[in-house]
């Protein structure tokens, strides 16, 4: 998809439909006003009309609008003038989208008008083309004809002559984060007998060459040789060989310490021994989309060129019952030496990562933050809309909390205290590998904590985030939108 900005006559605007958009109470916006006197009040007459009030979200398509260039014009609902937000400007465009007739394939954009507090044009344009690329986003089904992409091909956004410049570099912003997404979607869409710890391997050296990342794809004998026994006990149960990914963009200072991001990569979750029930395990090919959303904001800092060093880091295998599989009651021993007593086979995740957050120090890291499908708790705690929050350092926990709401991908803080990680205490190995039905979530991040005390850190518990179930069943590409925006603050500072 094309986008370019404009600021020239939004009537003269070459497109196959023109967005303009109405407050609650019929009330156009300053362009629609615009338009509306040109064309000899049309629209004021179709709202009057009672076809439209501007209730957000709310489209109807006008043909044929006398003295604009544009074939149709698509009035979308704003809402209450006095509430608009960029979580409403988001909304409306989503909902314009929605509603193009099939027949158009490029869109002029005015939205970006309009006035939001604590906003500007950078941010609105960005958030403006993250969302159109979000909501033209085709599954990439394996079906045996490709599926078509959306018809959509152009989109320009107008704006005053001004803005021009930001609202060009927010393009490239935006399309950048967005491309990180649709990767992270795409990978997490793939089933899991194509996605496996080979094919992320691939996918992780394909994104090396096309932006110039080191990578490294350690094997099994290499995982061994680094003493990760948690991490091997997981994968020992699968026929699938495990990976260890290391990607690493080196475009900040030489002495620069680098950010680490850690991603759980299990390619499919099927709790192992202790067996899932059997209803809709399939989410389970999700369970790799802490590793996809490192991967994607790998493309999106790739074709940021982000000034800032990062390295990735994914531990990646199959979680299966088999008679090799780990059991209830096994000890394992880690990479830090710490031995852990496996009650829940289920409970994988915390013991792939807690070897790749050992593996971490050697980069000392100025942060880590790992990403993590990790518990069905985090899910009931927090529903579907935030990721969940933990760390060990409040300054880093604000700038992602901070970053989650910049770039409206949130994530919300829980509590990690002390008196959380006795639900841990073994008889038989150092810690147990679960800590009870109670702040499930919260014990997992305790765990992880026991293996992160060498650096500041932070765990994004993306459970209830990283994939849509039912009708719209899917990867959302959260939180890679999240992740960049942390890294790009993170590289302003460092200048
Ligand atoms: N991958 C799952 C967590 C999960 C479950 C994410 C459902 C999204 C939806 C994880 O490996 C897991 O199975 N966690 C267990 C932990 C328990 C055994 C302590 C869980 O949440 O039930
Ligand atoms: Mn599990
Ligand atoms: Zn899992």
């Amino acid at each position: 998809m094309e986008f370019s900005i404009k600021s020239g006559n939004p009537e003269k605007l070459r497109t196959d439909c023109l967005v303009l958009g109405v407050f609650e109470g019929r009330k156009l916006t300053d362009t629609a006003k615009h338009i509306d006197t040109l064309a000899d009040k049309a629209i004021s007459q179709v709202l009057k009309s009672g076809d439209m009030e501007g209730k957000l979200g709310s489209t109807l398509v006008m043909h044929q609008v006398q003295n604009v260039t544009a074939s149709r014009v698509l009035l979308v609902g704003l809402g209450k003038a006095t509430e608009y937000t960029e979580r409403h400007l988001r909304q409306a465009v989503r909902a314009a989208v929605k509603a193009l007739p099939k027949g158009v394939q490029s869109v002029g954009f005015t939205l970006t008008e309009v006035a939001i507090k604590k906003s500007d044009i950078a941010s609105k344009v960005a958030h403006l083309v993250e969302t159109v690329v979000d909501a033209t986003y085709v599954v990439n089904a394996v079906k045996e004809k490709k599926p078509e992409d959306h018809p959509l091909e152009k989109v320009t956004i107008q704006v005053e002559k001004t803005e021009q410049a930001s609202a060009e570099q927010a393009v490239k912003d935006g399309q950048s984060i967005a491309k990180g997404v649709r990767l992270t979607k795409d990978l997490g869409n793939l089933p899991p007998n194509i996605c496996t710890p080979t094919y992320l391997g691939e996918q992780a050296k394909k994104l090396a060459k096309d932006y110039g990342f080191k990578v490294e794809v350690l094997d099994k004998g290499q995982i061994e040789k680094l003493g990760m026994g948690s991490f091997l006990g997981v994968a020992q149960g699968s026929l699938e060989p495990p990976k260890l990914i290391v990607l690493q963009h080196n475009k900040g200072k030489k002495n620069q310490k680098p950010v680490a991001l850690v991603g759980k990569g299990i390619t499919f979750d099927t709790g192992g021994i202790s067996l899932k029930p059997g209803s809709d395990m399939d989410e389970m090919k999700y369970d790799m989309c802490g590793a996809a959303s490192v991967l994607g904001t790998f493309k999106a800092i790739g074709e940021l060129d982000l000034p800032l060093n990062v390295v990735g880091i994914i531990p990646t295998c199959d979680n299966m019952p088999s008679g090799n599989a780990l059991k209830p009651g096994d000890v394992l021993t880690s990479m830090s030496g710490q031995t852990i007593e496996v009650l829940n086979t289920d409970a994988e995740g915390r013991l792939i990562l807690c070897d790749a957050l050992t593996y971490a120090e050697r980069f000392e890291p100025s942060a880590v933050v790992d990403i993590a499908t990790l518990t069905g708790a985090c899910v009931i705690a927090l529903g579907h809309h935030p990721s969940g929050l933990f760390s060990n350092n409040d300054d880093l926990a604000k700038e992602l909390l901070d970053a989650g709401e910049k770039s409206h991908d949130r994530a919300w803080r829980m509590p990690m205290w002390e008196e959380y990680q006795s639900q841990l205490d073994s008889n038989f190995a150092d810690m147990a590998n679960i800590g009870g039905r109670a702040g499930g979530s919260i014990t997992a991040a305790c765990f992880l904590s026991r293996f992160a005390k060498k650096f500041d850190w932070a765990h994004l518990d993306i459970a209830g985030t990283a994939w849509k179930s039912g009708k719209e069943k899917g990867g959302t590409g959260r939180p890679v939108a999240l992740l960049t925006t942390f890294l790009m603050q993170r590289a302003k500072q460092a200048k």
